[in-house]
């Protein structure tokens, strides 16, 4: 069987973000653990328009190209890890955008988080998004959180250490034990349903 597709989603859209670095970091880790095809993906470059769809995600019946393009994208990742930031206590709003766009290709596919923020290290975005994952059957997989006072951005390099590494590569130890069982899941209820 070909490896999940693993699509690491770069969620802040903010020019001199530093969640491009920290998604870049996390990209290498993924590439060297080998159990993945890892697919980079910046919302900042989908460029996503406010949610304009005249109908629900439900219906899978898009009005729009960028939406379609986004749909292709979302259904041939097997997992996804969202890198992301806090703000105001929350995840960032081009995340949710994005999220609420689709429906049914996020659905039954494990998810981790990598957050970043503050003296809260992002842990305020995790608790705020994890309702939205359940929402989207989308299955939480584990979660990296990082203070960017410890370990900060400079000059658009992360500054990550053993520690990182080795929590992200249990990360992905995990994610992808939760992704091969799913994937199998979906495979038999899509053969059953023909
Ligand atoms: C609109 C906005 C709100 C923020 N709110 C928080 C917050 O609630 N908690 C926190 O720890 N950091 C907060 N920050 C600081 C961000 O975590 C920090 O700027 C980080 O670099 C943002 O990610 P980005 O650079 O990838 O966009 C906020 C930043 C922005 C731009």
């Amino acid at each position: 069987m070909p490896k999940p597709v693993l699509s690491i989603i770069v969620a802040s859209t903010r020019p001199g973000r530093a969640g491009l670095a920290i998604a870049q970091w996390f990209h290498e880790l993924a590439t060297a653990h080998d159990s993945f095809d890892v697919e980079f993906v910046d919302l900042a470059v989908v460029d996503l328009p406010l949610y304009n769809e005249p109908r629900q995600p439900i219906t899978r019946n898009y009005e729009y190209d960028h939406t379609r393009r986004w749909s292709e994208v979302v259904a041939r990742a097997d997992a996804f890890v969202f890198v992301m930031p806090e703000y105001n206590h929350s995840y960032n709003a081009a995340l949710k955008n994005a999220l609420d766009y689709l429906y049914h290709e996020w659905r039954d596919k494990p998810v981790a988080l990598v957050s970043y923020g503050g003296g809260a290290l992002g842990a305020r975005a995790i608790e705020a998004i994890k309702p939205v994952l359940t929402a989207l059957r989308l299955i939480y997989a584990g979660e990296v959180s990082i203070s960017l006072s410890r370990s900060p951005v400079v000059d658009n390099v992360f500054s990550n250490d053993e520690q990182l590494d080795s929590r992200a590569n249990t990360m992905l130890d995990e994610l992808h034990l939760i992704t091969s069982m799913w994937r199998t899941l979906r495979l038999e209820q899509r053969r059953n349903a023909h």
